[in-house]
This record gives structure tokens, C-alpha cells and sequence, in this order.
């Protein structure tokens, strides 16, 4: 039985189709109801659906041989785990974001405001810039708008909600899709599976066009 941690949201949907298109399906999963955890003996999977940003440790703790996290995510926490395949969907960027025209004076502390503040942190080392790290946890944007940073580091996917707040994406750091990720001890007790399960959904990655 291979246990897979799904993120619960529209990204997990997205990414449960594909697993289900792959041969993965489960129908208990497909009943709207509260329950949590799913499976399907026939196929060999048990599912569960936990907040995205927990899916790794899960996964790292070998409670989940499988899971679907986010690069973002990947990045941030560093978890250890392995990384086997991108699922191209839940794409979008990490980007560096401020005010129209802002111009970065590197006579001061550059004041960033970010959930990812490893990311961020990284981005600027790599650049020698100093920097003021503000961790927040949430409405990332307003923070230059009502002056608490200079700018943030935050996910852009569609922009939307940038521009809603009068910001625009002034650098970007790195690009973000879903990936598929595994304990290392269950990829190397359950390899069989594991691989099977890889090379089905790159298969059908490759039949879609992505
Ligand atoms: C992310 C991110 C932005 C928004 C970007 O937030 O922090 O606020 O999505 O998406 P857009 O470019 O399509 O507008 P999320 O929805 O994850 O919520 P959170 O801030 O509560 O984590």
C-alpha cells in the first residue's frame, strides 16, 4: 500500500485527477464528505488530505511514503526528503514586489516583508544586499503599502492580487510548479511501486502536452 499525503485545496483536486487519469483512482475520495483519510486496496493507494504546508512532514516522517508539495514550500523548510518528479501544475513564481517605480536605495537597509524568509533571505545574500527580514504570515501585500517594508517576497501566480494593492513585480526570484516527493526510506523499500507510480504519471504528463 502506498500512502500518499495530498494538500487540500484546489491544488490537491487538480492533482488527485491526475492520479486518477494515471490508474491511482479512488472513489471513497470522491464522496464530499469530512473524512480526512481514503483508500483503495484494489490499487494499492491510501490517501489523506492535509494542510498543504504539512505535507512534508508527513512525508519527511515516513508517515506518507508520497506526497505533493509545493517548490515554495521545498525551498523554504528544506525538508529531507526526495524529490522525484515536477507536476507542472500549480505553477506560478516567487518574486520580489513593491511599489510602481520603486528604486532600491543600497545606502539603507532594504526593509522585505515575506512568508518565505529563507527564500528571501538567500535571494539576498546571493546579491551581498542587506536586508531587514520582516516575517509575516499572511496579506503579504499591504505590508509596503502601509509602510511596515520596502518591499516582499511573496507567490505571484495570475497577479492579481498585486495589482489589486497597487504593487508590481519588480525582480523574479525563481519559478514554482508541485512536486512529487518521497521519503527516502519508502522509496527505497517500496521502489517498485514507487517507480511505477512515476513513470505512469510522467507518461501522462508527456501524453498532455506539459
Ligand atoms: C498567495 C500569495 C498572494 C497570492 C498571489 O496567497 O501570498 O497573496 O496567492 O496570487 P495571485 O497572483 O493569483 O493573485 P495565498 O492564496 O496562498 O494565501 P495566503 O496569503 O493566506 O497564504
Amino acid at each position: 500500500m502506498l500512502n500518499i499525503a495530498l494538500p487540500k485545496g484546489r491544488l490537491g483536486d487538480r492533482v488527485y485527477r491526475m492520479l486518477k487519469e494515471a490508474g491511482y483512482e479512488c472513489p471513497a475520495l470522491e464522496n464530499p464528505d469530512r473524512r480526512l483519510i481514503f483508500e483503495n486496496p484494489e490499487k494499492g493507494v491510501r490517501y489523506f488530505w492535509v494542510k498543504p504546508s504539512d505535507v512534508t512532514i508527513y512525508v519527511e516522517r515516513g508517515t506518507a511514503d508520497l506526497g505533493i508539495a509545493g517548490k515554495d514550500i521545498l525551498l523554504e523548510y528544506r525538508p529531507d526528503i526526495f524529490e522525484l518528479l515536477d507536476l507542472k501544475t500549480g505553477v506560478c513564481r516567487m518574486a520580489v514586489a513593491g511599489p510602481a517605480g520603486f528604486e532600491d536605495d543600497r545606502e539603507r537597509t532594504l526593509r522585505v516583508a515575506t512568508k518565505f524568509p529563507h527564500i528571501a533571505g538567500n535571494y539576498y545574500a546571493a546579491k551581498a544586499r542587506d536586508i531587514e527580514l520582516i516575517k509575516l504570515n499572511g496579506s503579504i501585500e499591504i505590508a509596503p503599502i502601509l509602510g511596515l517594508s520596502d518591499v516582499i517576497v511573496d507567490i505571484v501566480e495570475t497577479g492579481k492580487t498585486l495589482k489589486e494593492n497597487g504593487l508590481v513585480v519588480l525582480e523574479t526570484v525563481c519559478p514554482i510548479s508541485a512536486r512529487l516527493i518521497a521519503n527516502p526510506s519508502a522509496y527505497r523499500f517500496k521502489t517498485g511501486e514507487v517507480q511505477k507510480l512515476v513513470s505512469q504519471l510522467s507518461r501522462q504528463l508527456r501524453d498532455s502536452g506539459r
